[in-house]
């Protein structure tokens, strides 16, 4: 085979085969293809696209460049959840101790926040002592003691995704549906599930912000997934505000045990215990994901959920005092008040403008190298629709970074959108589909 035969047979808008995608994918992961030609490839694949058959064929290379983790041995039904990402998500933390405390494994390997979107292990290591690095037995032995274990990814799972993400970064070929589905699945049927519960957001916060195109990426996510023989139900939920009000990683764990201890549930309770409550309905816990979701109220409100938690994060080192007792944690150096400039209904929040605010304050990164403050942050209060008067309390933020809050005030005022007409509620879930 020819890598330029290949690259040709791309631009010219013709369906590789299996070999074919196995030849490029092989021998880029072994450096035998250099970052020129196979940059070439993903550009021809972006601009011309990729069949969902092409598509089952890149995940399947991809997976198979590293190891699929074999879980046969741990009794049960293993089923994860994967989430696009957004302002305020997370329901990671959420939803893997109550599937767990229903009887569900739960084997999660998550990433970490980049831009104006937060990652599960960043909130995870807020936790002081939490190992989010276990060795591939580690893994194994955790998920077995208490049904659910949160890792990032390791040398091990889908090396060839690294690799080409890294080169997709660099050469404006992220945003291709086909692409993402390969690199998002590959890592996610390495983890050795059954079955997989998918949030794909919309909206201003969102990776994908038009509802058009988060249809089309959960749908290929979907498709791909049952290609492998994997159940799936997909939900396509809101992301034109934060989920939750708290943004930041620590403030995230806080917010998650408020959840967990069955307090006022919100937008982000009901989103966690949906999703949970498809995970128990997958792993055959629950005859519908309704009842899933009853089972999840349940565990959250009579403390199992909360108990699951804090094995969790014992069993990977964590500090369960301060699960036990949230407000010990640290606090930033400043706390500062954000208020209503005018009164109104809030018509819209601009979400990527509140998740860059939240970084800009600590909480994330704009590369990869960059340090995050677990305790920077924001807690955001109205919701769209909310009525709003003059000099009411909009937000408050956590930071160490002095500088930093005279712009962010301004950030964070100027993505609110007060008028006197009163919008359209909003939809958290918009719609849910399974195969
Ligand atoms: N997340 C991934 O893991 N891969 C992509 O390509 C995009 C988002």
């Amino acid at each position: 085979m020819n890598t330029v035969e290949l690259i040709r047979k791309k631009r010219e808008r013709k369906n590789l085969d299996e070999n074919e995608i196995n030849f490029l994918i092989e021998n880029y992961t072994k450096n035998k293809i250099p970052d020129y030609q196979f940059s070439a490839f993903l550009m021809a694949g972006y601009l011309n696209g990729f069949s969902a058959k092409e598509t089952s064929f890149l995940t399947k290379a991809m997976l198979y460049s590293g190891k699929v983790i074999n879980l046969n041995s741990i009794p049960g039904k293993k089923i994860d959840k994967h989430s696009t990402g957004g302002v305020g998500d997370k329901t990671s933390l959420i939803l893997a101790p109550i599937a767990a405390a229903a009887g569900i494994k739960v084997p999660m390997i998550s990433g970490r926040g980049l831009g104006h979107t937060g990652g599960t292990l960043d909130k995870l290591e807020a936790i002081p002592g939490f190992n989010t690095g276990l060795e591939l037995n580690e893994y194994k032995s955790v998920l077995k003691k208490c049904g659910a274990v949160l890792i990032g990814q390791t040398k091990e799972i889908a090396p060839a995704d690294k690799l080409i993400y890294s080169l997709r970064d660099v050469t404006a070929t992220v945003e291709s549906i086909p692409l993402i589905t390969a690199s998002i699945m590959s890592k996610k049927l390495a983890e050795g599930i059954d079955g997989l519960v998918l949030d794909v957001k919309t909206g201003s916060g969102a990776f994908m912000k038009s509802y058009e195109d988060s249809v089309a990426l959960a749908k290929s996510l979907a498709l791909t997934a049952k290609s492998f023989n994997k159940k799936v139900i997909a939900f396509i939920t809101d992301m034109n505000q934060p989920l939750g009000h708290y943004i930041g990683n620590w403030l995230e764990v806080y917010e998650s045990i408020k959840i967990l201890n069955g307090e006022e549930p919100g937008d982000l309770g009901e989103l966690s215990f949906n999703l949970s409550g498809a995970m128990i309905y997958l792993g055959g816990k629950a005859s519908s994901v309704k009842e899933g979701i009853e089972i999840s109220r349940e565990l959250a409100a009579n403390g199992k959920a909360f108990q699951k938690f804090l094995e969790i994060v014992k069993l990977q080192g964590g500090n369960t005092d301060l699960i036990k007792s949230p407000h010990k944690y640290p606090e930033s150096k400043y706390n500062e008040k954000v208020y209503a400039e005018k009164s109104g209904f809030l018509n819209s929040i601009d979400n990527y403008e509140v998740g860059m605010a939240s970084l800009d304050l600590g909480a994330g990164r704009l590369t990869m190298a960059d340090k995050i403050d677990p305790k920077a942050g924001i807690i955001f209060y109205p919701k769209i629709g909310a009525k709003i008067k003059k000099g009411d309390l909009v937000a408050e933020l956590f930071t160490d970074k002095k500088e930093k809050i005279a712009p962010v005030k301004k950030k964070i005022t100027g993505a609110l959108k007060i008028s006197g007409k009163s919008p359209q509620p909003l939809k958290l879930i918009k719609t849910s589909f399974s195969y």
